[in-house]
């Protein structure tokens, strides 16, 4: 079965980039001159997915004006003669079928992706974390819809993290079956002594799941940090019928972390057509002066 319908939830409180995301989802910081969101959105499109859902929340209606239709500034970019903008901001209405739905209370991000129940009815489904940017030459939600057209299981998009920075993530247990792709028998959320980490390897924003996800979601009681995590749903399918692994190729940018943001700027800034060479002049200079 392939898979068409992709969650992404962007209704998290962004408070490690406090004060911008006050009022200004995190979803929608610019990395150069798209908002992360977007990129997140084309990634899903590049890889086949024709259906979305973004769980959002109170003070993120921006998400949905970005998807929308926006007859003043259309009529100003056609008026101007700029038609090729007038196309760029045209296609963001219509790259996919993109709906909304709010999470109402922000209980983690196990609770936000049960809210996408009935949008996703009874298939295999991508969630894409609304605040991880992956850019890479195939998309890595496609490189996990190939993983899961191969054996049928739910699929974990994973890279190995820092040892001192594995307590803030997932940790997996995991067994190679062949070239990237892993065998993933458990999991635990926030590991928080040594004992209890299981390897380096971490869900990184992307994951293929069954819709079986639905049931084991609305019985899972809040855990670390006092929020349902996914993982811990994830966990029980894991361990029972088992889930695969893909240690995706593409670089993870981070935009719940304000490193995270700069990095993305700064790496994909060098890399854009317009300005990425006075970028590099620029930064040249610049480590001159650090
Ligand atoms: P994070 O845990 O990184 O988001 O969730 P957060 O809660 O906004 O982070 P901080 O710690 O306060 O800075 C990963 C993704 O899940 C979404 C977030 O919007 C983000 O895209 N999320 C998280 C929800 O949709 N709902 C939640 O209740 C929590």
């Amino acid at each position: 079965m392939t898979i068409r319908k992709a969650v992404i939830p962007a209704a998290g409180l962004g408070t490690r980039v406090l004060p911008a995301t006050k009022s200004m989802p995190k979803e929608m910081l610019p990395v150069v001159d798209k908002p992360a969101i977007q990129y997140i959105v084309e990634e899903a499109v590049n890889a086949g997915i024709t259906d979305i859902l973004i769980i959002t929340n109170r003070g993120k209606g921006v998400i949905e004006d970005h998807f929308d239709c926006s007859p003043e500034l259309e009529a100003a970019l056609e008026k101007g003669k700029k038609y090729e903008m007038l196309e760029t901001v045209k296609k963001l209405r219509s790259m996919a079928n993109i709906t909304f739905i709010r999470q109402i209370e922000t209980k983690g991000l196990g609770h936000a992706v049960s809210r996408a129940k009935s949008f996703v009815g009874n298939e295999p489904f991508a969630v894409m974390y609304g605040d991880g940017v992956i850019v890479g030459e195939k998309p890595a939600i496609g490189q996990l819809i190939d993983v899961y057209g191969e054996y049928g299981k739910g699929v974990l998009g994973i890279k190995k993290v820092d040892e001192k920075d594995i307590h803030k993530y997932g940790s997996l247990k995991v067994e190679l079956m062949h070239d990237n792709v892993y065998k993933c028998t458990d999991m635990v959320e926030k590991p928080q002594t040594p004992e209890a980490v299981l390897s380096l390897y971490s869900i990184l924003d992307r994951c293929v799941l069954p819709p079986e996800i639905f049931e084991i979601l609305e019985r899972t009681t809040p855990g670390a940090g006092g929020e349902i995590q996914l993982t811990d749903a994830m966990k029980e399918i894991a361990t029972t019928v088992g889930m695969t692994a893909v240690e995706f190729e593409g670089k993870r940018y981070d935009m719940g972390n304000k490193l995270g943001i700069l990095q993305a700027n700064i790496e994909l800034g060098v890399n854009h057509p317009e300005i990425g060479e006075d970028l590099k002049k620029y930064l040249k200079e610049f480590v001159k002066t650090l």
